[in-house]
């Protein structure tokens, strides 16, 4: 509406100058206002104007003061900021927005700038018009900044048609075709851009058959996806089958330095390129949990990343080589293989020996996306290649999109988590630096795109923290509320923002409490990982132990004692975990095998805190649950009813892993509660 209700002169050219014109004109029809793509009448007065430097007219000086629309003192203010003349200031994407003499001006160098300048006034509103916007330029953080969808074309018999999805179907295919009707793809492209995003995968890095085809004979169904989300400035990237060649091409091998398999793909990526001129890369896991890979031909990781590297470098394509590679067949009964160990055992030895358009694709943590991890060593460990940091919007477990979970603060403590001490460079400025931020998508096709429709916040939260890693999640949390529950669409506004923080704020903590203590993770059920499960992969092959007995739990991951994987941190980091007395409490189990008894830094005994935190967690969702029905009346009804009967099953699940936690904990221990509250 702050837009729409306004005068509005757009000048430049090119397909994502058009979206922006498309979108103020649709805001303008819906709310009176006017948009106008050149200035007819010298003296005509605009509220907005949204330019492409080079679509300006001759170049405002001092001496122009009466310069039409951006008058003497935006002129000048702009002008210093060097947007013309030094591009670099702006880059691709960047924008300057600033205010004078009553006009909102945006200004880019490139249409994509525009773009993401017309969302920074959407998000701002009303307060893009007022005396107090300051002026400022504005720069994604990361050039890559990238949604992974874990889409399968055919609903796969045991993880669905979208591996760990809790979104509905996929947004892109449906009964093993694709559909039909884009409309809903387009929005969601629009939703990417308005978040930040500018590149997305659309199918999962598991490559099962159908989705292999996706390469050669299905491309088209790719095209038609990238034809839909380019006019948003999101380019598409590919999951790729690292056996494509066995698979589609008939040849007998996959081995990368096999001159036949090198030419398949080069030829293969060709057409590629010819059906989607502006097609990112390729995304590949390889052996990995079963996927194929180099090692099946005694080759190197960098030797079967460079490869594909070589077949997309002629057409400025980049490569994400996931560095989530483990031995998923492990023995349990071996205590020496450390799965938080693998990636970096696996890829740092190979630093400096991919070719610079290969990205590694590193999970945050060393483990799977559990709900506390520390931050995976790799990310620093790695200097001369170009890493990027994978999260996962989609809450495989994190609550399934049926708890509620922001995850927002733990993105950025991940991001400002400084490897070599505080002095030195944080994660953010790491992967700013190479491969950028990617999240494992968490929307399909769904009404609410999400599932739980707070939910949204998250896939809001990953893009603008891939632009903004610095940016505080509350007031990006903040801002999302803003975009979604609008008073212009007959919610009202402040109750919802004030219950939605008391919800939302501090819910990934909460989560936290009432799930797996201290930095242990999983003791999920396996296979679908929703609910408890203490011992459920204690004795399996996944790597994924806690080791609880009837003295204690934890795993030793010391240096003096166990596995040695404090040795893969740089000081002070390596130090502070390896240490009993510094390890912080939320990280105590993942780094050190201790006693029950043994007393935290809160003051607290480990089995006591135990108790203290699933009792506090659960209750703590009760009375979320109360809290949201304070909104019953002020939000979309469907939306209201959909998150009362999530919040049912949330408490539900809150009290059964309360209860399982407690009762296995206090069965092992023998220590009873001090407060002597029910456990079973
Ligand atoms: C997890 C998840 C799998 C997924 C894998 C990955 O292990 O459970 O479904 O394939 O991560 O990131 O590759």
């Amino acid at each position: 509406r702050a837009i729409g209700a306004r005068r509005v002169l757009v000048l430049g050219d090119g397909m994502l100058v058009e979206t922006v014109r498309e979108e103020i004109t649709v805001a303008c029809a819906r709310f009176g206002g006017q948009v106008r793509h050149r200035q007819d009448q010298a003296g005509e007065r605009f509220d907005l104007v949204l330019a492409l430097t080079g679509a300006l007219p001759a170049m405002p000086t001092a001496a122009d003061a009466g310069h039409p629309f951006l008058g003497s003192d935006a002129a000048i203010a702009t002008w210093q900021y060097g947007w013309r003349g030094a591009p670099e200031a702006l880059g691709g994407e960047g924008f300057v927005l600033t205010r004078r003499e009553e006009v909102t001006v945006v200004l880019a160098d490139e249409p994509r700038g525009l773009l993401y300048g017309l969302f920074e006034v959407v998000r701002l509103g009303e307060s893009a018009f007022g005396s107090g916007l300051g002026a400022a330029i504005h720069r994604p953080a990361m050039r890559l900044r990238m949604i992974n969808h874990w889409d399968n074309v055919d609903a796969h018999p045991v993880m669905g048609q979208v591996e760990r999805g809790y979104a509905g179907g996929s947004l892109f295919w449906q009964d093993g075709l694709p559909r039909r009707d884009l409309a809903r793809v387009q929005a969601y492209g629009r939703l990417l851009a308005a978040c930040g995003i500018n590149a997305a995968t659309v199918n999962n890095v598991n490559v099962h058959r159908a989705e292999t085809h996706l390469l050669t004979d299905r491309l088209g169904e790719v095209a038609a996806i990238a034809r839909v989300l380019r006019p948003y400035g999101v380019r598409v990237h590919l999951s790729v089958n690292f056996a494509a060649p066995i698979v589609l091409g008939a040849l007998a091998t996959a081995d990368p330095l096999d001159p036949a398999v090198r030419d398949w793909w080069a030829s293969a990526t060709r057409r590629v390129y010819e059906a989607i001129p502006d097609f990112g890369g390729y995304v590949v896991k390889a052996d990995s949990e079963g996927q194929p890979g180099p090692f099946a031909y005694g080759r190197s990781h960098a030797e079967g990343a460079d490869m594909l590297a070589d077949a997309v470098a002629p057409f400025g394509g980049v490569v994400h080589w996931r560095a989530f590679v483990y031995n998923h067949r492990q023995d349990w009964r071996d205590r020496s293989t450390d799965r938080a160990r693998a990636a970096y055992d696996h890829f740092v030895p190979l630093d400096g020996r991919f070719r610079d358009n290969v990205i590694v694709q590193v999970k945050h943590g060393p483990m799977d996306f559990q709900v506390r991890e520390p931050v995976s060593p790799v990310i620093a460990a790695m200097p001369a290649t170009r890493v990027a940091v994978e999260v996962q919007a989609t809450q495989e477990y994190t609550g399934q999109q049926r708890h509620i979970c922001y995850l927002g603060p733990l993105w950025s403590s991940v991001l400002r988590f400084a490897p070599h001490g505080p002095d030195g460079s944080t994660v953010a400025d790491i992967v700013a630096g190479g491969g950028g931020f990617v999240a494992v998508s968490n929307a399909g096709a769904d009404h609410f795109w999400t599932g739980h429709p707070l939910a949204q916040a998250n896939l809001y939260a990953a893009g603008r923290l891939a632009w903004q890693p610095t940016a505080d999640p509350t007031a990006l949390l903040d801002e999302w509320i803003g975009l979604t529950f609008n008073p212009a669409t007959g919610d009202d506004a402040e109750p919802v923002r004030r219950t939605l923080h008391l919800l939302m704020d501090d819910s990934w903590r909460t989560y936290e409490q009432y799930t797996a203590p201290l930095g242990i993770g999983f003791m999920v059920r396996p296979g679908h990982h929703y609910g408890p499960d203490v011992d459920g992969y204690e004795y399996t092959p996944w790597g994924t132990y806690h080791f609880a007995d009837r003295d204690g739990v934890g795993v030793d991951r010391t240096r003096a004692s166990g596995t040695g994987f404090t040795g893969q941190y740089p000081e002070p980091w390596s130090q502070i975990y390896e240490s009993l007395d510094d390890c912080p409490d939320e990280l105590l189990l993942f780094f050190h095998h201790v006693g029950f008894r043994h007393v935290l830094h809160n003051g607290s005994t480990v089995i006591q805190h135990i108790y203290d935190t699933h009792f506090a967690g659960a209750e703590r969702v009760a009375e979320m649950r109360q809290q949201w029905h304070e909104l019953d009346g002020l939000v979309d009804p469907a939306l209201f009813t959909r998150v009362v009967a999530l919040l049912e099953e949330q408490v539900r699940s809150a009290e059964e892993w309360r209860d399982q936690i407690n009762t296995y904990f206090f069965r092992k221990s023998g220590v009873p509660d001090a407060k002597g509250r029910p456990i079973y």
